[in-house]
């Protein structure tokens, strides 16, 4: 399938929302620099094209001219969580966007494209969204003002709260697990996560 390419028009000029990334598109592109949320952005442009050459994985990126100033990743299960267990289960991994690019519906854009690809029609999207994580600093809202935001922008894309006495998802009362069920999931595959969520 050939990778979306979306224009979009935003206050700070025309972007483009391109993906699924291979590899050697990605290490063409310059990364932004204060794309440092989760680890510094070298190495994290390193940490997407790794995951371009996964199978499952997917990166999706915001592009301003030859920089990447966000972007979105979707690779497989971490194969010590119970989730690995479910063969239709895929993780959406990051979602970061520039601090100065954010609040432009940027990142909307992103998981909108990423969330056409057909290919999420056959499988359940986990997201497991870890406060520790969570760009508190920068963002100026409270741990639970996160969480509200970050829910109400994965909810338009079909990601919804779903509770489990997953751990890691339960070491912190503000951590949320959220789900997207494709619409080709069968019924004993849903019963399948269903009997996961809580084990
Ligand atoms: C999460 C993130 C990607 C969002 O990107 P973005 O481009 O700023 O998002 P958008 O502009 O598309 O959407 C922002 C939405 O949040 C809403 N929002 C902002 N503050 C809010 C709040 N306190 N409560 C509820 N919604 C809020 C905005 O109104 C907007 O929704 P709307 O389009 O319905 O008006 C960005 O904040 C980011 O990179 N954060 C750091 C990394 C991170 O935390 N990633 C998530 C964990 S993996």
């Amino acid at each position: 399938m050939a990778p979306e390419n979306l224009r979009i028009e935003t206050p700070k000029g025309i972007i483009y929302i391109e993906g699924p990334m291979d590899a050697s598109a990605l290490e063409k592109l310059e990364m932004n620099e204060n794309l440092n949320n989760f680890r510094p952005s070298e190495k994290q442009k390193d940490a997407i094209i790794g995951i371009t050459k996964l199978d499952k994985g997917m990166v999706y990126i915001a592009r301003k001219d030859q920089e990447i100033i966000g972007y979105l990743t979707f690779h497989p299960m971490d194969d010590f969580t119970r989730w690995y267990k479910h063969p239709k289960i895929i993780e959406m991994g990051c979602i970061e966007m520039c601090p100065t690019w954010r609040n432009f519906k940027i990142g909307e854009k992103l998981m909108q494209t990423a969330f056409s690809n057909k290919v999420l029609d056959d499988c359940i999207v986990l997201t497991m969204e870890y406060s520790w994580h969570w760009d508190l600093k920068n963002s100026n809202l409270t741990i639970w003002q996160y969480q509200e935001m970050l829910t109400h922008i994965f909810a338009k894309v079909d990601l919804h709260k779903t509770t489990t006495n997953d751990p890691e998802i339960m070491e912190h009362p503000a951590n949320v697990l959220m789900a997207r069920i494709g619409k080709n999931i069968s019924p004993e595959e849903v019963a399948l996560f269903e009997s996961l969520r809580f084990c």
